[in-house]
């Protein structure tokens, strides 16, 4: 029996993540996969209404669950950052998700803006280191506000923590088993010392361990060229914490945007998390219009990341074969030709039938 905590968060999360969990319950009808699900309602409203973001009660409380699904958060009524930093960075340090896996697919009928690439050209998953690096914040400001102010911010590596996302990297790509390619992102002509320490441990973890896997390398500068460019000689990319954070919202344009594109904060030993990342969309809210692919995507990645496999399969399966029907208009929200019920409806039905 897993126990997945649902936090619907703000805006158009809690209608998105109904349809999740809709099509969730018939992957796991069809699969005999048991699970409950609590509801947490941290996001905008709750801090608006009493100042809390992600106490530390709330912590640990969300450690006695297998994973989370996280709506979206944000607020017209809230400044920029806070939320970001209370709640979703809170949730990937204090869980230690310290991989950030965001597959970027293009399914069929899909708009992308990359005149002639298609589904088999665009297909492949980043994995983003998601603790380190310059999210740790380790520096400082001095003389602030003069002319002399010195601002600084560190890129913090270990060999410990560039490892174990390695490692995550290549075990990904062994069990994705399609070209078996692991590509570097990294910048090692200008990052003699951090970029230079991911290179050695991609090369000494991959031919020591992994020598079924071939190793690649790009400058990141040069892989916004090739997402752009050729999309298709990407089989799995792993890099650093900001590098992925930027060339993530490149993948999600190329894979037809916010309507589809989802990750999961993940820690491979402990607690993951799971959201789409298109945010809170305000204006639609409550209107039973917004595209709930993305979230009913993030909940097959959670199935996929607890071990259950073939209902993750399905659901997959199941949202190729909806977009292949043309039935779904538009990724963008209102212009479906469906409502966000409807959709759900739709990918449930045919993960039922499949
Ligand atoms: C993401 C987001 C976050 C990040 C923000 C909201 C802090 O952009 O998940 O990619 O920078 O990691
Ligand atoms: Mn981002």
């Amino acid at each position: 029996m897993y126990k997945i905590a649902v936090m619907p968060g703000d805006g158009t999360g809690p209608e998105v993540t109904r349809e999740a969990v809709k099509v969730l319950d018939a992957a796991c009808k069809k699969y005999n996969i048991k699970y409950e699900t609590s509801a947490f309602d941290f996001g905008a409203r709750r801090y608006l209404k009493t100042g809390e973001l992600l106490p530390d009660a709330g912590v640990e409380d969300l450690k006695k669950f297998d994973a989370i699904l996280l709506g979206a958060i944000g607020h017209p009524d809230v400044k920029p950052g806070i939320l970001e930093v209370g709640i979703l960075l809170k949730a990937r340090f204090s869980f230690d998700q310290y991989i950030n896996l965001r597959p970027v697919k293009l399914y069929p009928n899909v708009w992308t803006p990359i005149k002639d690439k298609g589904p088999e050209d665009i297909d492949f998953v980043i994995v983003r280191e998601n603790t380190g690096g310059l999210y740790t914040g380790v520096g400082g400001v001095t003389m602030k506000g003069t002319p002399h102010e010195i601002a600084i911010q560190s890129m913090v590596y270990s060999r410990a923590v560039v490892e174990r996302c390695i490692r995550y990297a290549y075990e990904y790509t062994r069990k994705r088993d399609r070209a078996k390619t692991l590509t570097l992102c990294q910048k090692s002509n200008v990052l003699t010392n951090v970029g230079d320490l991911w290179v050695r441990v991609h090369q000494e973890v991959g031919t020591s361990d992994y020598p079924d896997i071939k190793q690649e390398y790009a400058h990141v500068d040069a892989t916004t060229m090739w997402m752009v460019k050729n999309p298709e000689w990407f089989d799995v990319i792993v890099t650093s914490n900001m590098f992925g954070d930027i060339i993530t919202d490149l993948g999600a344009m190329i894979q037809g945007g916010m309507g589809i594109a989802a990750g999961g904060n993940i820690n491979p030993e402990g607690l993951s998390m799971f959201e789409p990342i298109g945010g809170s969309a305000p204006k639609y809210e409550g209107q039973n219009v917004i595209n709930p692919l993305a979230a009913i995507f993030a909940g097959m990645m959670m199935l996929d990341t607890l071990g259950e496999a073939e209902a993750a399969e399905a659901i997959d399966k199941a949202i190729f074969k909806v977009m292949e029907s043309g039935k779904i208009k538009s990724m963008a929200a209102g212009k479906m030709g469906m409502s966000t019920t409807q959709v759900g409806d739709v990918v449930a039905d045919t993960v039922a039938t499949l």
